[in-house]
């Protein structure tokens, strides 16, 4: 079960994040009110939600999962491989020590961006992306099991993050789509398919038996209710205009 949250409201810069969508530049109004319902959602799911003010400078610092991991025995500061995402780390660290006694983090040339990580219970998954290399998944394993947690690293070619086509539903339940759904070491959970088209989608998010989906698609939340979840769905298409995913969008721990 999850207690806390940590979120970061968007920065008006926000429609200068990183992207290769090719959906548009988002709406900075919009994504405020979608930000505020995201909130909401995460308050229904039984969270207490830390708002930490929107950084100008960062313009994809409301993308909170990527410079931090929360793990139930310790933090891990990230370092970011995308460059424009470094600075992240320093503006989150306090709100994670507020919550940690135990913080690690990350080192050159060492890069994590959380996001591609996926926590199964006391294992991660670390997605070898263009933002987390090798040298930052050792580090990372390094400091996993130190805390008696474990870690293995994910090859993965076609999505951005590990996250954007991967979601663990807990109870061995793991939506996916793309190229995750043929990866050897995910055939011993229940594979939820999600169709390329539907591919967004993927990035659901289990918060103590709801599932939070996207809205815009019905197949995804149906498939999720058929499972036996409480399904949840927020509107972040402000969001997936920067190829952010719903969890992106907070720290759960
Ligand atoms: N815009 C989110 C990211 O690319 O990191």
């Amino acid at each position: 079960m999850f207690k806390n949250a940590i979120v970061r409201t968007p920065s008006r810069s926000m429609v200068d994040g990183i992207t290769e969508a090719d959906l548009g530049k988002p709406d900075y109004e919009n994504a405020l009110k979608q930000h505020a319902d995201y909130i909401e959602a995460l308050k229904e799911c039984g969270l207490e939600v830390t708002v930490l003010p929107a950084v100008e400078e960062y313009p994809d610092s409301c993308f909170v999962e990527d410079p931090a991991l929360m793990t139930p025995h310790c933090a891990i500061l990230t370092n970011p491989g995308a460059e424009s995402r470094r600075g992240e780390v320093a503006h989150i660290a306090d709100a994670v020590k507020s919550f940690y006694d135990n913080v690690e983090e990350i080192k050159t040339p060492g890069f994590v961006e959380a996001g591609d990580i996926m926590m199964v219970g006391d294992h991660y998954y670390i997605g070898l992306s263009e933002r987390t290399n090798q040298e930052g998944a050792d580090q990372m394993i390094a400091i996993l099991e130190k805390y008696g947690m474990t870690g293995s690293v994910v090859e993965m070619s076609e999505m951005l993050h590990l996250k954007t086509g991967l979601g663990y539903l807990e109870d061995n339940n793991l939506v996916a789509c793309g190229e995750f759904l043929s990866k050897p070491e995910f055939q011993k959970y229940n594979l939820m398919e999600i169709d390329q088209n539907d591919s967004y989608s993927a990035n659901s998010v289990w918060i103590n038996g709801t599932v939070l989906v996207p809205a815009g698609f019905p197949e995804t939340s149906a498939l999720i209710e058929k499972a036996g979840y409480k399904v949840r769905e927020v509107d972040v298409s402000e969001y997936q205009k920067l190829d952010g995913g719903l969890s992106c969008l907070s720290l759960r721990f």
